[in-house]
């Protein structure tokens, strides 16, 4: 997580701003691999592992999310998708001569010619999956935070580490519901 994303993050419970805990080195290289988000308010914390927040609470709203998340691995598996080792699909997304890809492409493009993305724009990629149109967004300079449910490292937003590292850029991969999403708002405090 780069440590400028902590003034657009709020605490998913109550609102309230969050404080960020990590090493002096990781604070002051500006990317965060292992920390902690606390609400000094009420002492809520959310963990940062593999620079990916965790920003949910594990209640009664979130055990239906985590039950898709599961079932969105476990399609993966059952369908012999699973594992990305020695797999460069996820680097080409979309742009893989083979469908569904030819279709997701095109309309991908669509939404580029509308997003018109610019150097400095914030951008929210919802239900990011794996990261790959953030990876695309960010290469064009854009500040993007993905956002998804699916934290698996081969077909859930854990692979934004590799898809960032291929492509040398950078985005903020955040674990939450986009039903209630832990970003500063107009109406946040
Ligand atoms: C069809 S996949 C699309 C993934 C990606 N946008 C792509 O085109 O490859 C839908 C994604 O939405 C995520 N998702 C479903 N419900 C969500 C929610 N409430 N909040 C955030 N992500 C959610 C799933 O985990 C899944 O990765």
């Amino acid at each position: 997580m780069r440590t400028m994303l902590l003034a657009h993050l709020r605490c998913p419970l109550d609102g309230g701003p969050l404080e960020l805990q990590a090493a002096p080195a990781e604070l002051d290289r500006g990317w965060v691999e292992t920390g902690t988000l606390v609400n000094p308010r009420t002492g809520a914390t959310y963990p940062i592992r593999a620079g990916m927040a965790y920003l949910y609470v594990d209640d009664e709203r979130w055990q239906p999310l985590a039950r898709e998340a599961a079932g969105w691995v476990q399609y993966h598996q059952d369908h012999q998708m699973y594992d990305q080792a020695g797999s460069d699909i996820d680097f080409q997304t979309p742009y893989f001569p083979h469908d569904p890809w030819i279709t997701v492409a095109r309309n991908f493009d669509i939404a580029r010619e509308i997003i018109q993305p610019q150097p400095g724009m914030w951008v929210l990629d919802v239900g990011a999956g794996r990261g790959w149109a953030s990876k695309h967004l960010a290469l064009a300079g854009c500040n993007v935070v993905a956002v998804d449910i699916t934290a698996d490292d081969q077909v859930g937003l854990g692979r934004a580490q590799a898809i960032m590292q291929q492509a040398g850029t950078c985005f903020d991969p955040i674990i939450a519901d986009n039903e209630n999403l832990p970003l500063k708002t107009a109406r946040s405090i």
